[in-house]
């Protein structure tokens, strides 16, 4: 081994490898090194250490209730900002599509799942097809970032080129690659090897994103294209309404630096990210983060002291991103324990039964903390936000299909629609390029439409 790597390596008390040097192979030890190479050992090293410190909660005295915007419901200013800027080519959209799915229990990106109740189109049809709809709204091709990890990347490019990016243009269409974390040891803090010759490594959380962002010169070249605003969301979500220009023009009136959608948590343990105020900062507790006697507060009128909810959908001022990508290290890493499959010092290979290593992840809301002018606009949980993360039970397929038909439901019942009787949900799917909202359904559907169950509304579909 190249001495200076030796050293290295010694001095960050990475000895495991050594022990298991001589047997590899020439080419073997040489793709060790290059991987070895480009991990800052000293980092990890650190990382390590503070293992144990437990997440440091703001002081009780300080943390107050955040102000949240609830828009009227068309808000037609705000509507009216939002398209402008929409039709000025000042806002692009970022799906973060990186994660491993290993609650779904998926091999492919999750992003392939089909998801819509009748026509089963895939999450990434789905939401390529909002895109388009407000591409065609726009009159212009809004750029479409979509992040991607090494273990999802080559399936997700696949998956769009061969059935022809869903109508979008090839160019609108910008795939890149976040970064990944060595998984290290749970006791002695070694980086643990999935192969003889490849380290274990993981998506280093959707915070990559804004390294990411900055390293593959992205965020540069959405400045140098005169992109303002760049709207974030998760791929899991079938309901989220992307690029929303209420939420848009609310963002762009507020001269917002980071803007969030929120929604009302259902009870003190609801598993969402837990929205507080610190000294005029926004910022983030993870519902594991957040002490039950805290959670459970009460306001003087009985309500939850802490109700806003991250359902994960952000809008980012493109040059607050530039300033706090700047600094390599601004989001930090959370720790979590985890069961990695890997080869032991005499190369065979071990299954772990209970958790044996710390996988390391960067969260995109810790960005919040550095935002000096922030929003928060309230939606409902019912119309934005049913996240696919489980194969059975809450957040699963089956719950993400009955959120959908009956989002659709209300907006067929805001449209004035008559609908027969119905016991169990009914069948409905009506696809963005029909109608994005409730408003748009009215518009479209003739006053004496009936609705039959099941119920499929869609444009001049197209087989992609
Ligand atoms: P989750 O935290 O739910 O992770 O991601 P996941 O990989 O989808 O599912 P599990 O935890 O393995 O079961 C929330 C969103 O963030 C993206 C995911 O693609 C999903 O859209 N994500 C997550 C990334 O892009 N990269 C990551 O490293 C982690």
């Amino acid at each position: 081994m190249r001495q200076d790597l030796r050293q290295r390596l010694l001095s960050a008390n990475q000895v495991g490898i050594l022990s298991h040097w001589a047997k590899l192979s020439p080419h073997e030890q040489s793709l060790v090194e290059r991987q070895l190479e480009l991990i800052d050992l000293e980092f990890l090293a650190n990382l390590f250490d503070k293992r144990n410190s437990p997440f440091a909660l703001p002081e009780a005295e300080k943390i107050a209730a955040v102000p949240v915007l609830h828009p009227s419901t068309n808000s037609p200013e705000s509507k009216n900002e939002g398209l402008k800027a929409l039709a000025k080519g000042e806002v692009a959209i970022l799906m973060v599509a990186g994660g491993q799915g290993s609650r779904l229990g998926t091999l492919q990106p999750k992003g392939t799942w089909p998801i819509t109740p009748i026509t089963q189109k895939s999450l990434f049809e789905l939401h390529s097809e909002k895109v388009l709809t407000l591409s065609k709204k726009a009159n212009r091709d809004i750029p479409f970032l979509i992040m991607t990890s090494p273990a999802t990347h080559d399936q997700t490019v696949t998956f769009f080129t061969s059935h022809s990016f869903f109508g979008l243009k090839k160019e609108q269409v910008i795939f890149f690659t976040q970064g990944t974390m060595p998984a290290v040891d749970l006791n002695t803090g070694a980086i643990l090897f999935e192969e003889p010759a490849k380290v274990f490594a993981s998506p280093d959380g959707h915070g990559g994103t804004l390294t990411a962002l900055k390293k593959t010169g992205l965020l540069e070249q959405l400045k140098s294209q005169g992109i303002k605003h760049l709207f974030f969301f998760q791929v899991d979500n079938p309901l989220v309404q992307i690029a929303d220009p209420v939420f848009i023009g609310h963002h762009i009136s507020h001269r917002s630096q980071l803007s969030s959608k929120v929604i009302l948590k259902d009870s003190p343990t609801d598993k969402l990210g837990n929205f507080i105020q610190v000294d005029g900062r926004c910022q983030i507790i993870e519902y594991s983060d957040l002490p039950l006697e805290l959670a459970n507060r009460k306001k003087h009128d009985g309500s939850l002291f802490i109700d806003t909810g991250n359902p994960a959908i952000h809008l980012f001022d493109v040059d607050f991103l530039n300033v706090v990508s700047s600094n390599g290290d601004a989001l930090p890493f959370h720790l979590a324990r985890k069961k990695v499959p890997h080869v032991d010092t005499n190369l065979s290979k071990v299954v772990p039964e209970k958790e044996n290593a710390w996988k390391f992840e960067r969260f995109i809301f810790d960005i919040f903390p550095l935002a000096e002018r922030w929003l928060l606009v309230s939606t409902k949980r019912d119309e934005e936000f049913a996240p696919l993360k489980n194969a059975q039970g809450d957040d699963s397929p089956e719950t993400a299909k009955q959120a959908q038909c009956k989002l659709f439901i209300q907006w067929l019942e805001k449209a004035g629609i008559k609908m027969p009787a119905y016991s169990a949900t009914p069948e409905i799917e009506i696809s963005p390029s029909f109608a994005m909202d409730a408003e748009e359904l009215f518009r479209k559907l003739p006053g004496n439409f009936q609705a039959i169950f099941p119920l499929l509304l869609q444009d001049n579909p197209k087989e992609f």
